[in-house]
């Protein structure tokens, strides 16, 4: 992939599960220096820890229901410095909420752009049940789409591939749901303020992520 100059947008990737947008913020963060940073993945670590948080909050992920606006802006506090560099936030508006106060107490006056990643939901499911994910390093893997070299092994760091708890298929589609009666304010909010991009993430991933450094452009 050819390299762009640095850019300074902090950017938010808003979209479906499933649509891609881990699997593009790991380009970002090889080929730009973005910090990434999932509320999900900082969700699923507070799990993985058995944290009092990970426990109040490990049923409510299972269910593929959204996690109080509060848990999630208080975790997003506690690892989030802008002034380390351009952030890249992947998950994190999933409300109305969330969003205003990602604006007034993080990114302040930093410029900022809200990519949309606009996909059909029949995509979704196939991408998403067939995900893997290394244990280790977090890489992510599609045992149709992107499968690993060996099989279950990741070619990265050799530790084990695994299914995520939340991608059997009846909690996706309520995952799915869920984004659809979430997301509807958080987009007008940053269309109304002139910063909301879209791309279109049914194509192939370096298409995908060559449309979105052309917004940098
Ligand atoms: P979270 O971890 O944020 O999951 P998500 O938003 O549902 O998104 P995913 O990680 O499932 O998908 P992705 O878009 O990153 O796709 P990926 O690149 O992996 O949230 C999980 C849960 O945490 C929520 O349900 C909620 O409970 C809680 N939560 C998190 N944040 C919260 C918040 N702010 N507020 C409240 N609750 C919160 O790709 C998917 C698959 O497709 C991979 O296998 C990949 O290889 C493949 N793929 C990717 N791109 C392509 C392509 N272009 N072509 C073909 N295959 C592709």
């Amino acid at each position: 992939m050819s390299s762009v100059s640095p850019n300074v947008y902090q950017l938010v990737f808003l979209g479906p599960p499933g649509c891609g947008k881990g699997t593009q913020a790991s380009y970002l963060k090889k080929e730009l220096n973005y910090r990434h940073i999932a509320t999900g993945d900082l969700l699923r670590h507070e799990i993985a820890n058995k944290t009092p948080l990970g426990l109040n909050v490990q049923s409510i992920m299972a269910e593929g229901r959204l996690v109080s606006d509060e848990i999630v802006i208080e975790l997003l506090e506690n690892h989030c410095d802008l002034a380390k560099g351009p952030y890249l936030f992947d998950g994190f508006p999933r409300t109305e909420v969330q969003a205003k106060m990602l604006q007034e107490k993080i990114i302040k006056d930093a410029a900022v752009l809200a990519i949309e990643f606009k996909i059909d939901t029949n995509i979704l499911i196939e991408r998403i049940v067939n995900r893997r994910t290394c244990s280790q390093c977090g890489t992510i893997y599609n045992i149709k789409f992107k499968p690993s070299k060996n099989q279950d092994k990741c070619d990265q760091c050799q530790s084990l591939l695994v299914q995520r708890e939340d991608d059997k298929e009846d909690v996706v589609t309520k995952r799915i749901q869920v984004y659809n009666e979430n997301m509807g304010p958080v987009l007008s909010y940053y269309k109304n303020l002139g910063l909301l991009r879209q791309v279109d993430a049914s194509l192939l991933g370096d298409t995908v992520f060559e449309s979105i450094k052309q917004m940098f452009e």
